[in-house]
């Protein structure tokens, strides 16, 4: 065990014995404990154990970043929280301090990557940055008043952002009333459990067509990603992916028959069949009973719960100590894999300008794209981006990124080379109209 930082002489004990105890815990599970080192470091003010395992060793990674199997080691380690680190490999952290505060408050950055769904910030400071394709789907939990609708609401914003189409359903008429209409939506915002119904269905038959799309490519793609990097490659649309909300998820779920009827029978069938196709969904709701989240439970990659009133139900979402979370912490809440999280905050206001929330294109992408509009005819290529002093490895990734988000498509008219789209250009004309400046005074 490393140690050449100040930690006391209780904490370095209560290391060691947390390090025996994790192999005998992996052991008890049938899993190998591969740890090829455990040390002792300071992050963000917090002084946590990594237990890094030797990924060459191990089998099927899966079973040893299960949000059960973190569970599971917290319980043997007396609910000491296990989480996963975000480092490549796998690392276990395992902290040894107390945890901090976290802010009470983090407005929603403008400037996430494209592609990633940001949830909040953790207690190392770090945000939490997810991606869809792993993501699949997730279920939220909460008492009224606890950050539901905003943490839906800065999803939302987040999936308009990347172009996703969405079908939102909200009983209460209280998250998405600003969204009415908006061009993203691939059908009304549905207001009663029947059009709640009529939305899963409607995702159910776009999984159909997608179906039959993913057949008549002979490389038979496995998911959206390869799907769509197919299709661009051939100068094609990519398609987009879709993100299905539900609000107030039990009480549609009960209203039409509980688990076992049509809302639960539809939802556990877009759970799996929705991942291969980029289709996801979130339901949120104030309480799941047992029977209501089990069908659902195995399709779900995070579940995130805020204050709740039950501890029992906080443990069966995988997310401890839940009940814990003080009535005056909205946005705060417990993930099954990252442990607590400070939600990021948006505005609801600003959430039906949508597009316009967050910048489309940022400043350098605007420079090469109006140089190429001047300089090479709207033409971009891994030679033209590399003449203006690119690497070559960035201009590739550039270059399929923007192939990606449609703004860049090959053209078999001009030898197949790569042109500026429509799509593009109009996104660069609506600039000043619309956009969110990129750094906003606080
Ligand atoms: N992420 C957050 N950060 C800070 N305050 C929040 C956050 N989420 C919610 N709040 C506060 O809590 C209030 C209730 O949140 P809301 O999302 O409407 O709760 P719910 O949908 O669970 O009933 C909001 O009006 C806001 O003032
Ligand atoms: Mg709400």
């Amino acid at each position: 065990m490393t140690n050449n930082l100040e930690i006391s002489h209780r904490q370095m004990r209560l290391a060691e014995t947390i390090s025996r105890q994790l192999v005998n815990a992996l052991i008890r599970r049938k899993l190998t404990p591969a740890f090829s080192d455990f040390f002792i470091t300071h992050l963000a003010g917090l002084t946590p154990l990594i237990a890094v395992l030797d990924t060459a060793k191990l089998g099927d990674h899966s079973a040893y970043v299960s949000a059960d199997l973190l569970h599971q080691l917290s319980t043997d380690l007396g609910g000491l929280p296990v989480y996963l680190s975000n480092h490549s490999g796998i690392r276990y952290v395992i902290l040894l301090s107390p945890l901090p505060k976290l802010p009470r408050k983090v407005d929603l950055p403008l400037d996430i990557p494209r592609g990633k769904l940001a949830v909040g910030v953790r207690f190392s400071g770090q945000p939490v940055l997810l991606e869809w394709e792993t993501l699949l789907h997730l279920a939220v939990l909460g008492a009224t008043g606890s950050g539901k609708s905003i943490f839906l609401q800065s999803l939302v914003t987040q999936a308009i952002r990347d172009e996703m189409k969405i079908l939102l359903s909200d009983i209460d008429q209280t998250t998405f009333g600003m969204l009415e209409s908006h061009p993203n939506l691939a059908a009304p915002i549905a207001s009663t459990p029947q059009e709640a119904l009529g939305l899963i269905e409607q995702a159910i038959a776009e999984c159909d067509r997608r179906a039959e799309l993913f057949r008549q490519v002979p490389e038979r793609p496995q998911k959206l990603s390869e799907y769509n990097a197919l299709m661009v490659k051939q100068g094609k649309e990519p398609l987009p992916r879709m993100l299905v909300v539900l609000d107030e998820a039990s009480s549609v779920l009960t209203a039409l028959g509980g688990a076992k009827g049509a809302m639960g029978q539809a939802l556990a069938t877009l759970g799996w069949r929705g991942r291969k196709f980029g289709i996801h969904f979130v339901f949120a709701a104030q309480e799941f009973t047992k029977d209501i989240l089990g069908p659902v439970r195995d399709q779900v990659g995070l579940t995130l719960c805020f204050r709740v009133g039950n501890a029992q139900m906080a443990e069966r979402m995988g997310c401890n100590r839940a009940e814990r979370i003080p009535e005056n912490r909205p946005g705060l809440a417990i993930s099954n894999r990252h442990g607590p999280i400070q939600t990021y905050f948006v505005e609801s206001s600003a959430l039906g300008q949508g597009q316009k929330l967050l910048p489309s294109l940022n400043d350098f992408e605007r420079t090469l794209f109006a140089r190429s509009q001047r300089e090479t005819n709207g033409r971009l290529s891994i030679p033209i981006l590399v003449g203006w002093g690119q690497r070559e490895r960035a201009a590739r990734q550039m270059l399929e990124t923007w192939e990606l988000r449609g703004w860049v498509l090959r053209d078999p008219q001009r030898d197949n080379a790569r042109y500026i789209t429509a799509k593009l250009v109009e996104i660069m004309s609506n600039r000043q109209a619309g956009q969110a400046p990129s750094n906003p005074a606080r």
